[in-house]
């Protein structure tokens, strides 16, 4: 089988390339990253040599090079994990949002269209269905409503990659997962940037009052369910993955102090993030009724698992804290007022 992996570079589409070569003798895997601040090559050190992975460095939103690729490595299916994936950074500048994940997927869903791609896995993301309230969870049947520019691009591309099903018989299937965490992130989500924070003794900023509830997903874990859903899924479905986990903001961060062995001392609550969603919560019923998966990484042991790569991945972090994400981190945090 030949897949075609875009943003295999980055921290969730290099997990996945590394566990399907890892563990699928019979899979060739390409590539196709555009290398931007999140992409980075040293997530898969370890496959360069692989004579069943190759890479070519390239933007998804470009027509030509998406469709020579396909041309000159004809491929089984598509997994589509490239995307300007953090909510902040859509925040302060949306447009390349808009280009990569709404421009991109229909390139790439053109492309797959005019080839006859045999699958074409979107993946994508449960903040689609915005904030839910309490007690419910969202199934796959559950209201789109996304409130920043980055949920507002999934849910467009989602629907638009479904539309590729119901009108050109493009055989696409969505996954719609939590948030996810694990060695490889880079440091401008919550559970990295902790980390990073508190092994280097610097304040750890919670916006708003703490009591944000995000669902989480080690990485590992996803990557199976993306497999699952690759092989099992059903054509013109939608597949939502958690973690069974969910935490306040504040949990999180108590734990990854206590686990660092930091004292409280170094929180501080700042302004919070606009529009931010208060809660999400997912039912992954289906998924696992279909394709058997079910989440085998316990958070308290997949939390100390990420935090012993950072301490003995200190390089890879300087590597990625240095140049562009200092101006993001004083971009983004340098106006936030502590609040309390
Ligand atoms: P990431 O930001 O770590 O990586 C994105 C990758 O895409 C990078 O390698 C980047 O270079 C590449 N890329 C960006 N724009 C591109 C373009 N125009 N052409 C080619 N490559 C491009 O993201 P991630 O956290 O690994 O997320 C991967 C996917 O999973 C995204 O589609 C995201 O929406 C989805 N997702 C993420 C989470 C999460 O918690 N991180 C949860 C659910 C779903
Ligand atoms: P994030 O990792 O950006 O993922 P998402 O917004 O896609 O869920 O944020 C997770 C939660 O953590 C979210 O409620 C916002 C909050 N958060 C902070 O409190 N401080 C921070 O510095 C960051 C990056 C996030």
């Amino acid at each position: 089988m030949r897949l075609l992996v875009t943003g295999g570079a980055g921290f969730i589409g290099s997990a996945f390339i590394r566990l399907v070569l890892g563990t699928n003798p019979s899979v060739s895997i390409l590539n196709l990253d555009k290398l931007t601040y999140a992409g980075n090559l040293e997530n898969l050190e370890c496959v360069a040599g692989n004579p069943r992975y190759r890479f070519v460095r390239g933007d998804i939103c470009d027509t030509a090079l998406v469709n020579r690729v396909l041309e000159e490595w004809p491929v089984d299916a598509i997994v589509h994990f490239a995307a300007e994936s953090h909510v902040d950074r859509s925040i302060l500048s949306p447009e390349p949002v808009f280009e990569t994940n709404l421009r991109g997927t229909f390139t790439l869903l053109e492309a797959a269209r005019r080839r006859r791609v045999q699958r074409f896995l979107h993946v994508s993301t449960d903040e689609v269905y915005g904030s839910i309230p309490e007690p419910y969870a969202a199934d796959e049947s559950y209201p789109l409503r996304p409130a920043s520019p980055y949920s507002a691009s999934k849910a467009g591309s989602d629907l638009l990659a479904l539309s590729y099903f119901t009108t050109y018989r493009l055989p696409v299937v969505v996954t719609r997962a939590s948030n996810n965490y694990g060695p490889y992130q880079f440091p401008e989500k919550l559970i990295p940037l902790m980390i990073s924070n508190a092994l280097e003794g610097k304040p750890l900023p919670v916006y708003g009052d703490g009591m944000n509830v995000r669902d989480w997903l080690y990485v590992d874990d996803h990557c199976r369910a993306i497999l699952a859903a690759l092989e099992k899924g059903r054509e013109g479905e939608v597949y939502n993955i958690g973690g069974n986990c969910s935490l306040p903001n504040i949990e999180v961060v108590r734990k990854i102090l206590k686990a660092t062995g930091r004292g409280e001392d170094l929180i501080r609550f700042v302004t919070d993030r606009p529009g931010h969603d208060r809660r999400y919560a997912l039912s992954s019923e289906k998924i696992m009724r279909e394709t058997g998966w079910s989440p085998q990484v316990a958070f308290e042991n997949g939390i100390q698992q990420t935090i012993a790569w950072y301490q003995e991945n200190a390089g890879w972090v300087a590597r990625v804290k240095s140049g562009e994400y200092q101006n993001y981190y004083a971009l983004n945090y340098g106006s936030r007022e502590e609040i309390r």
